[in-house]
């Protein structure tokens, strides 16, 4: 079986994700090539070393442009914040290595655009994590809708809550700076709702938009007095219209109390309608239009009939979180076994940036604005 050498840069929380999906992918699942954890890079040593030891890589770095440029690496696995993906992709673009990226695609559509251009140039194979997609109960409520089984989709409401920044005090990490993150809520949360929107109900063709930022400065350090300021989005909130004549609703906030990782979309088409929430992500509630005694009824997706449920467990033995980036990492495998592009791809990230750039410059102008 083909081998893939795969370089990993970031090692903490998608490192961790994606390390785990390159590990688990050739033990549950029929793989057409092999990934082989090769290298992982970040920028200090002792701690990269001890995220190798312990997520099970073969070495570690610490100069991203030197593992890039490797004759022996054959993926390299994107997992830094938003401001390096740019660089890191081109670079291995030129490299002629598979591109994985994490979301969202860049910090701007500019940059977005010339990393789509740089995959495109170079003729590689590219792909951008959006990992819910793959979730089985999301895979499934896709195929429900395909087979036209809701019918004509009138109705699309994507809500992406977490309450991490209710707390005054907490820190302004990276994910609070424009410089480093593009936006806030906007692009590290909603960007999955949009792209679920496109997935599963089309193109947007147009977008009100409300960002709002509740703290404008927080301590630069846990625990510090000194403060810095808040130059990003804490909700982000946005009408849609599609291009097939559906129209929606976006909203990602970071200050919904209670909500932990509320990633749900209600869809409502002439037959029926599909819920899905990240929180119960081994359910799918489908409404089917069948008279009086119709009714919501919720299907736990761990039927191995469901889309990737057959490789793990028995009926009614529930899945999580990691398991959407397994899933993704074996799509990447299939497709750079067939040589094709998956999805979602580069392409998506431009087109996903567009509805994110469209979304500030209708918060700026507070009219709607073509995506
Ligand atoms: N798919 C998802 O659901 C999901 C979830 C969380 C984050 N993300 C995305 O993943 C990316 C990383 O986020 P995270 O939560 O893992 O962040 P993190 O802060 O947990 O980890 C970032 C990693 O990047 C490294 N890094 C930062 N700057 C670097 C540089 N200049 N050179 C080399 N390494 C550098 C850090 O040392 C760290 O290891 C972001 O694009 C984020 O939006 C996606």
């Amino acid at each position: 079986m083909q081998r893939l050498n795969i370089a990993m840069i970031g090692y903490r929380f998608m490192g961790k994700a994606h390390s785990n999906a390159w590990r688990q992918v050739s033990r549950f699942f029929d793989v057409p090539c092999e990934p082989v954890m090769k290298v992982i890079c970040g920028r200090n040593e002792p701690d990269v070393k001890k995220a190798a030891h312990a997520y099970g890589w073969e070495q570690s770095a610490t100069d991203w442009e030197e593992v890039v440029s490797r004759d022996d690496i054959d993926v390299v696995d994107i997992c830094t914040p938003g401001d390096t993906h740019l660089p890191i992709a081109v670079a291995a673009a030129r490299a002629k290595k598979v591109v994985f990226c994490e979301k969202p695609l860049a910090n701007t559509l500019g940059d977005a655009e010339r990393m789509l251009d740089a995959v495109q140039t170079n003729g590689v194979i590219h792909m951008l994590c959006h990992n819910y997609r793959r979730a089985p109960a999301v895979a499934l409520a896709r195929q429900i809708i395909k087979e036209g089984r809701i019918g004509q989709i009138y109705h699309y409401r994507g809500t992406y809550l977490q309450d991490w920044l209710v707390n005054p005090d907490f820190p302004r990490l990276w994910r609070l700076e424009k410089a480093k993150a593009g936006s806030g809520a906007l692009g590290d949360i909603a960007s999955h709702s949009i792209d679920l929107a496109r997935h599963l109900v089309g193109e947007i063709a147009e977008v009100s938009g409300l960002l709002k930022t509740f703290i404008a400065e927080r301590p630069a350090r846990a625990g510090s007095r000194e403060m810095a300021p808040v130059d990003v989005d804490d909700a982000a909130l946005a009408l849609v219209r599609f291009e097939n004549g559906a129209v929606g609703m976006i909203e990602g906030s970071r200050f919904a109390a209670g909500r932990k990782n509320y990633n749900r979309f209600e869809i409502n088409g002439s037959k029926g309608s599909l819920v899905f929430n990240l929180e119960r992500m081994n359910e799918l509630e489908l409404y089917l239009e069948e008279g009086p005694e119709s009714g919501f009824r919720t299907i736990i997706v761990t039927d191995a009939k469901h889309p990737y449920v057959s490789a793990w467990w028995p009926r009614g033995h529930i899945i999580g979180y990691e398991h959407t980036f397994t899933h993704t990492v074996l799509d990447l495998l299939r497709a750079i076994a067939e040589q094709k592009i998956p999805s979602p791809n580069f392409a998506d990230g431009v087109r996903n940036q567009r509805v994110l750039d469209a979304i500030e410059r209708a918060s700026e102008s507070k009219a709607w604005e073509k995506v």
